[in-house]
């Protein structure tokens, strides 16, 4: 049999995907490190939900695959091995510091930031394809990241910065 025809759109969309799926996965493992970490009970418990969603969104993408008749499978993406790397400095030097949180939820938001700008290339690619099922799905886990984003941002600004003026030890 002769391998179907395919447009390089869906090629890069396919890379994309899997891309996506590594960071996924990669995020889901880092999590739950982190929850336990910050001192504010409201910055752990946003933490611990986002977690829960990583996996529904891990799910999605997997129904993505399977709609698209092809094995779920990760592409190797430094971006978020380095951005997820980049939180053990913060963890090191202020772990039992009042900048603990501020720092942490930086982190986390740059993350979620890489993701929203990934996702919202899926999306409009599966739509440029036709493919309105993995659009639809994909843009469920766009509007969750962007709300996971606010709600960082929201701790961030009401109170975790704050608490970091704490004249430095
Ligand atoms: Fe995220």
């Amino acid at each position: 049999m002769t391998p179907k025809a395919e447009s390089y759109l869906q090629r890069l969309f396919v890379s994309g995907l899997k891309e996506a799926y590594y960071a996924k996965k990669k995020i889901a493992r880092a999590f739950p490190e982190i929850a336990g970490i910050p001192e504010a009970k409201t910055v752990s418990e946003a933490f611990k939900i986002q977690q829960q969603q990583t996996e529904r969104h891990i799910e999605r993408l997997e129904r993505v695959f399977s709609q698209l008749r092809i094995s779920a499978q990760s592409n190797i993406c430094p971006a978020i091995d380095g951005l997820i790397e980049q939180r053990s400095w913060i963890v090191e030097d202020y772990r039992d510091t009042q900048a603990i949180d501020a720092g942490l939820l930086a982190a986390v938001r740059a993350v979620h930031h890489y993701e929203i700008a990934l996702y919202q290339t899926l999306v409009s690619w599966a739509r440029e394809l036709g493919n309105m099922d993995a659009a639809d799905l994909l843009k469920i886990t766009l509007q969750e990241e962007q709300e996971a984003e606010a709600t960082l941002a929201s701790l961030a600004e009401r109170d975790a910065n704050t608490r970091a003026l704490e004249i430095a030890a």
